[in-house]
């Protein structure tokens, strides 16, 4: 099976593991603290707050802002995350359009602000790429909404040579297995605001407010820390197989657009093809793993009130990501290659 998924780790990462076994501080210790301080000067923010998940980071982040009854608007498509944190921080969402880069479409998020007023927009940088910061960011200052970044898909992802999750007035990232910096589970805040840093800080400390508890181990911040090192040589990694698919896959598969002054760090290498379904059912047989991300729209999954979407609804239906880990030997990447050819020659063409 190739497989989409395949976090790999080395003997860095045994060895740090088995420091804090001996050790005993498997919780709060100098792993946690180092990842944090890592984190923050590799995306160039004050300050990183390491959490349990990428769900809870966009949740603590909401709360930290402040959303009640508030309106927050969000992206067609991501994964339910991402309109999930805003229901249980209590805010309203409003679903906008993607853009041909399947991150929010800014035009319409002018329109959506000035008919909702919101409290926070979150942008989300969608497979890899980030949103239209530019015109977000520049919106935000006229309109006065915070800008949330859900970054959970774009570690090391550049605009105009900044870092994803440095963009906004605050971040959420996930550690999820599946991402391009995994720890197993596991979310961080990035911030440089003080004063969300220290709205965020009274969710992660007791005693402020009923709260939960949101730590992750010893063990996941070692993790991280090992696989902080290997992340832009594992991102350009990706990028390498990105452009081997482009050069050598046509057949009417429309590939990833990569924005200008974007890095595109390709956490899912995401085609479409109007014969999505088959083109998936001959990947199976040939044991490559192929899936849909996302088969849904945030809209629809929890009735949320939303523009019109026209792109978002077509490509809902064509969507479908292939392999693209940087583990992916050039042999595999050929054979994805030859078998996405075949499956389209087999797979019945539209006559209108
Ligand atoms: C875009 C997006 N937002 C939020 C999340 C939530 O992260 P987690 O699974 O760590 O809670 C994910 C993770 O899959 C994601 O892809």
């Amino acid at each position: 099976m190739v497989r989409i998924i395949e976090p790999r780790f080395s003997e860095e990462e045994k060895e740090i593991v088995l420091e804090i076994l001996e050790s005993g501080q498997i919780t709060r210790g100098k792993w946690t603290s180092l990842f944090q301080e890592e984190f923050a000067r590799y995306l160039g923010v004050e300050q990183v707050f390491t959490l349990c998940s990428g769900t809870v980071a966009l949740f603590i982040a909401l709360k930290a802002i402040g959303v009640e009854g508030k309106r927050v608007i969000v992206p067609a498509m991501s994964f339910m995350a991402t309109i999930d944190a805003v229901y249980l921080a209590g805010g309203i969402p409003v679903v906008v359009d993607v853009d041909q880069y399947y991150t929010m479409d800014a035009n319409q998020l002018e329109d959506a602000v000035k008919k909702y007023r919101p409290k926070v927009v979150i942008p989300v940088h969608l497979y890899g790429q980030t949103a239209d910061m530019e015109a977000i960011m520049w919106l935000s200052e006229r309109h006065g909404f915070y800008v949330l970044e859900d970054t959970a898909q774009a570690h090391g992802a550049e605009w105009k040579g900044k870092k994803a999750g440095s963009l906004g007035h605050i971040s959420a990232f996930s550690f999820y297995a599946s991402k391009n910096l995994p720890m197993g589970e596991g979310g961080a805040i990035a911030t440089s605001d003080r004063r969300l840093a220290q709205e965020v800080k009274k969710w992660i400390d007791f005693g402020n407010h009923p709260a939960f508890n949101v730590r992750i181990t010893e063990f996941q911040a070692g993790i991280g820390y090992a696989q902080l090192k290997k992340l832009e040589a594992n991102n350009l990694r990706r990028r390498e197989i990105a452009s081997r698919y482009m050069q050598s896959l046509n057949g009417g598969f429309v590939h990833p657009y990569e924005r200008e002054g974007a890095c595109h760090v390709y956490h899912l290498y995401t085609l479409r093809h109007p014969q999505r379904d088959l083109i998936l059912e001959r990947l199976k047989a040939r044991g490559i793993d192929g899936r849909v991300y996302y088969p849904y729209l945030l809209n629809e999954i929890r009735g949320a009130e939303s523009l019109p979407l026209p792109k978002a609804e077509r490509f809902r239906r064509e969507v479908f990501s292939v392999p693209v880990h940087p583990y992916l030997t050039d042999k595999e990447v050929d054979f994805i290659v030859e078998v996405l050819l075949s499956a389209v020659e087999l797979a019945p063409h539209p006559l209108c």
